[in-house]
């Protein structure tokens, strides 16, 4: 068997599209278009790249973008008042910091500071418990991303045995969540889990989430699974792998995702529809 490639870049243009639309029909409206601010404190050279991609899908769809970059030397104080700021001004929807933060910032202080309803990244605690509870607020982008991808697919994960690869605030978890939330069956694994080979093997879908190049071996997928790989890495011939071995995945697997072009897209994708719901949320205001 020879996979089919899950197109997140195809997928992404369609939710684009979707978010484009709904706020040129906002504007028709009289209401004002979303607006997403956008922080990155420091010099990661990644980080700077995930923030200009984030920007200029703003003004694909029509969003007013804002951005704010400050030096590795801000402190966590200054940090704090700016999100202050931002939760405080009403024409702005969404408010995203872009992680790592320089190692003087506590994370958690930073994203707890952003109000619930702007945390377009889905990562306040509050948004994770929503979740947690099946009433979704903001949902964390990349498994949302995630969900999408199947959906288009026609993949249902409803009594699948679904094994996540990884245990991180930003993927694992929260796909966690929302694979129980679809009704799948569901295990988490790390670097305590005793049989990694077991649990991948006998998983109908496999979400590995783990920044480790290749780690994922072909020869543990289960014929016909559904491979989704979130993995980003990047190999030191500068070319971009994800955390499966790909080539052999793709001849067990019944479905895969490709890195790059695979699950990447969704999450700018979904950072965009989470913005427009947030504009939605403070219409209302
Ligand atoms: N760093 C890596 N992924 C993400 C993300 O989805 N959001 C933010 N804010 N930072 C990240």
């Amino acid at each position: 068997m020879t996979a089919q490639i899950i197109d997140g870049k195809a997928v992404s243009v369609k939710c684009l599209d979707k978010v484009a639309a709904a706020v040129a029909e906002r504007t028709e409206q009289g209401l004002r278009a979303p607006a997403l601010a956008v922080v990155l404190v420091g010099d990661d050279p990644a980080s700077a790249v995930y923030v200009r991609n984030k920007k200029n899908a703003c003004e694909k769809v029509g969003f007013r973008s804002l951005a704010f970059e400050k030096p590795a030397s801000f402190s966590e104080a200054e940090l704090l008042a700016l999100i202050d700021e931002l939760n405080a001004d009403h024409s702005v929807d969404g408010i995203l910091v872009q992680l790592p933060l320089p190692p003087h910032i506590d994370s958690q202080k930073v994203i707890e500071r952003i109000l619930p309803d702007k945390d377009v990244d889905g990562f306040h605690p509050y948004n994770i418990g929503r979740l947690a509870v099946k009433m979704p607020l903001m949902r964390p982008c990349t498994p949302k991303g995630v969900m999408t991808l199947l959906k288009e697919y026609g993949i249902d994960v409803k009594g699948k045995n679904v094994t996540i690869v990884g245990q991180s605030n930003i993927v694992g978890r929260p796909q966690a969540l929302e694979m129980l939330m679809a009704r799948g069956t569901i295990t988490v694994c790390h670097t305590a889990t005793r049989d990694l080979v077991e649990e991948v093997g006998r998983a109908d879908i496999v979400v590995a989430a783990v920044g480790r190049p290749n780690c994922i071996r072909g020869e543990w997928i289960k014929p016909g699974a559904v491979v989704i790989d979130v993995g980003i890495n990047r190999l030191d011939n500068g070319k971009l792998c994800g955390d499966v071995e790909f080539d052999a995945a793709k001849e067990r697997a019944a479905y895969i995702t490709p890195v790059p072009g695979g699950v990447g897209p969704m999450t700018i994708a979904s950072l965009l529809e989470n913005t427009l719901e947030a504009a939605k949320l403070h219409d209302k205001e």
